[in-house]
C-alpha cells in the first residue's frame, strides 16, 4: 500500500499495518492492540477516535505514523477534530455505570472457576452440581441479564455494521458455544473437557470485559446523547424488572462461594 499519511488514516488496520509493520508497534505503545484482533477491519482513524487518546498522546503517535507512512514528509500532522463528551460530563453515565458493575460479579466468578475445575469432582453428585450452578450463573446472568442488555439495548444504538461491535458479538457467541460444551461435558462427566471449556470461558470472558470497560463503554458513552442515555436507563430498569431477584441471587452465589472457599474478590472487580 503506497499511500499519503492521511489517506492511510481510511485504511483498513490489518492493511495499513500490512504495509507498514512498525505501525503496529507504534499502536501498540500507546496500549491499542491491533496487531491482536481477529478481525482489523475497522479504519485506522476509527480506531484513533474509538480509543480517545489524551490530545498530546495522540499528536505524539499520529506523527510517529506520519513518519513511517511518509518518510521525508515535511508537512505537520494536522489536529484531529475531537468529539465532545455528549454527556456534558467526563463521568460515565448511570447505564454504562450499571454495566460495568455487572462486569465486576461477571469477573468474581471468572475469578473462582481455576478453584472450581481444581475442586469440583463430576463423579459425585454435590462437585457436579456445583457445575451447573456455575453454568445457570453463566447462562442467566452473564449472557440472558447482562449479554443481553448489550446486544438487544446498547449495542442498538450504533450501527451494527461497526467492526468493533462485531467483534463483540462474535465474543459473546464463543462464550455460548464454550457453555454448550461445559453442559455436554458435565452430562457425560467428562471432567477434562469441562474443565478446558470452563478455564477458557474465563479467560474469554476477562479479555472481553477489559476490552468494554477500557475501551467500548467509553468511546459510546462519549457519542451517546443526553436523552439516548436517559432512554437506555429506562430500559435497563424494565430488564432488570422482569428479572426480578434472579440476579441477586446469582451474585450471592457468587459471594458464598468466595466465602465458603476464603478467596476475597480480584482486584479488578472490586
Ligand atoms: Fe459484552
Ligand atoms: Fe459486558
Amino acid at each position: 500500500m503506497s499511500t499519503s499519511f492521511e489517506m492511510s488514516l481510511d485504511h483498513p488496520i490489518k492493511d495499513v499495518i500490512a504495509a507498514h509493520p512498525p505501525i503496529g508497534v507504534i499502536l501498540g505503545d500507546f496500549q491499542i492492540g491491533c496487531v491482536d484482533c481477529s478481525v482489523g477491519t475497522c479504519l485506522l482513524k476509527d480506531i484513533v477516535d474509538i480509543h480517545h487518546l489524551e490530545p498530546e498522546a495522540e499528536r505524539d503517535m499520529m506523527e510517529r505514523i506520519a513518519r513511517v507512512v511518509e518518510p521525508g514528509r515535511t508537512a505537520p500532522v494536522p489536529l484531529r477534530k475531537r468529539r465532545p463528551f455528549a454527556t456534558g460530563q467526563a463521568g460515565t453515565s448511570p447505564p454504562i455505570r450499571k454495566l460495568m458493575t455487572e462486569h465486576r460479579w461477571i469477573l468474581r466468578w471468572a475469578a473462582l472457576i481455576p478453584h472450581v475445575v481444581e475442586r469440583a469432582d463430576l463423579a459425585t453428585a454435590e462437585g457436579h452440581q456445583l457445575v451447573l450452578n456455575g453454568v445457570e450463573f453463566i447462562r442467566s446472568y452473564a449472557d440472558q441479564f447482562h449479554h443481553a442488555k448489550e446486544e438487544d439495548i446498547l449495542f442498538g444504538y450504533f450501527s451494527p455494521d461497526m467492526d468493533i461491535l462485531k467483534a463483540m458479538r462474535t465474543d459473546h457467541e464463543t462464550a455460548r458455544g464454550h457453555v454448550r460444551a461445559i453442559v455436554a461435558a458435565v452430562e457425560q462427566r467428562d471432567a477434562t473437557a469441562a474443565g478446558k471449556h470452563l478455564l477458557a470461558y474465563a479467560d474469554l470472558l476477562r479479555d472481553h470485559i477489559r476490552k468494554e470497560d477500557e475501551i467500548l463503554y467509553p468511546w459510546m458513552d462519549r457519542l451517546l446523547l443526553d436523552a439516548q442515555v436517559g432512554q437506555m436507563y429506562a430500559q435497563f430498569a424494565e430488564v432488570d424488572r422482569h428479572f426480578g431477584g434472579l440476579p441477586q441471587q446469582l451474585e450471592q452465589f457468587v459471594a458464598k462461594l468466595e466465602t465458603r472457599w476464603g478467596i476475597p474478590p480480584p482486584q479488578d472487580a472490586s
